[in-house]
């Protein structure tokens, strides 16, 4: 039985109709590591303080441990909790669990040269937390973070993962691609396509090999079953601490 904390949100952020961003402030979660996930709550309205009634889901931390908690999270219209989270305002009070779980982290993903993140829609979660550390810009040489969404609309986190380039430069790359519209600013198809075609190592002038990279993927389940086939494919297996590879992987569901 988990440890539930009351907590309040702070901010609400909404990139684009039920995609969304809430920060909340909450005493008691325990230090946790960027990458690991937490369960939200909420109570049913006939069941206010019944623990066991509470409905919950894990998510992501798409921050580091601090004194007030961000979540990126996208309406599931036929969702359980996905809905009444959405309808949560700044001030409404819901409950997260104490402590992070989950290997999702750099502790778990091995060394390389290159470290590649890849994500489909709130899939980028863990990695806005990651990279406001300094762990994965102490440990790669170069980063490249790769987010496939339906639409422009989408592309939450935009500014703050460009200022990367500029804060550090030469270190980071950063590739978006749609896949249910044409755009200026992202490349259109799914994420193993353009893998497979070259075109993602092109664009971010790094290579994605079995010597010189790690690898992370996050998200759809369908998008890391065709990613890990496509790595495997190269020679990359799933790094686990008794035989290591260069795939760390989060399904979503
Ligand atoms: C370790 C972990 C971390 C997670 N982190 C996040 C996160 O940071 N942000 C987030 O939005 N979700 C995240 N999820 C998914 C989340 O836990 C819920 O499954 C999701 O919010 C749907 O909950 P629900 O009760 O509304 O839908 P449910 O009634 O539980 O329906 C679930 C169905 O919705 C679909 N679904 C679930 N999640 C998604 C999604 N993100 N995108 C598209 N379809 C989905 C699947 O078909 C799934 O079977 C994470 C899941 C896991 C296992
Ligand atoms: N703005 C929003 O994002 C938004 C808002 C409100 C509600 N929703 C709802 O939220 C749910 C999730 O939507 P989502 O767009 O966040 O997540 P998603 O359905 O997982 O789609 C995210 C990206 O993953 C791609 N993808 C799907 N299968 C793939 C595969 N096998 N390989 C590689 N890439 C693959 C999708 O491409 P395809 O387009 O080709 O499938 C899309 O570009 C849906 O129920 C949606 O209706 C979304």
């Amino acid at each position: 039985m988990p440890t539930w904390c009351d907590a309040t949100i702070t901010k609400k952020k909404v990139w684009a109709d039920g995609l969304f961003t809430i920060t909340i402030k909450a005493d008691g979660v325990q230090p946790f590591e960027e990458g690991q996930f937490l369960q939200l709550g909420v109570y049913p309205k006939d069941q206010i303080g019944v623990q066991a009634a509470i409905i919950n889901r894990p998510y992501s931390v798409a921050s580091p441990h601090g004194d007030e908690l961000e979540f990126f999270i996208v309406l599931v219209p036929d969702g359980d909790l996905t809905p009444k989270l959405w309808a949560l305002e700044v001030g409404d009070g819901l409950v997260v669990n104490d402590r992070g779980a989950g290997r999702f982290t750099l502790a778990h993903t091995p060394d390389a040269d290159h470290l590649w993140l890849f994500a489909t829609g709130t899939g980028l979660a863990p990695y806005v937390a990651m990279l406001r550390t300094e762990t994965p810009w102490e440990r790669y040489k170069k980063i490249v973070i790769v987010h496939g969404v339906r639409r422009e609309s989408d592309l939450a986190y935009t500014e703050e993962l460009s200022n990367y380039r500029t804060t550090r430069p030469g270190q980071f790359e950063l590739i978006q691609s749609l896949t249910r519209e044409q755009s200026k600013v992202a490349m259109r198809g799914r994420i193993p396509a353009l893998l497979a075609s070259g075109q993602l190592e092109t664009a971010s002038h790094c290579l994605l090999t079995k010597d010189s990279s790690a690898v992370m993927l996050c998200g759809n389940p369908a998008m890391l079953d065709s990613m890990e086939e496509l790595l495997n494919s190269r020679g990359m297996v799933k790094h686990r601490s008794k035989t290591p590879g260069q795939i760390v992987l989060e399904r979503y569901w």
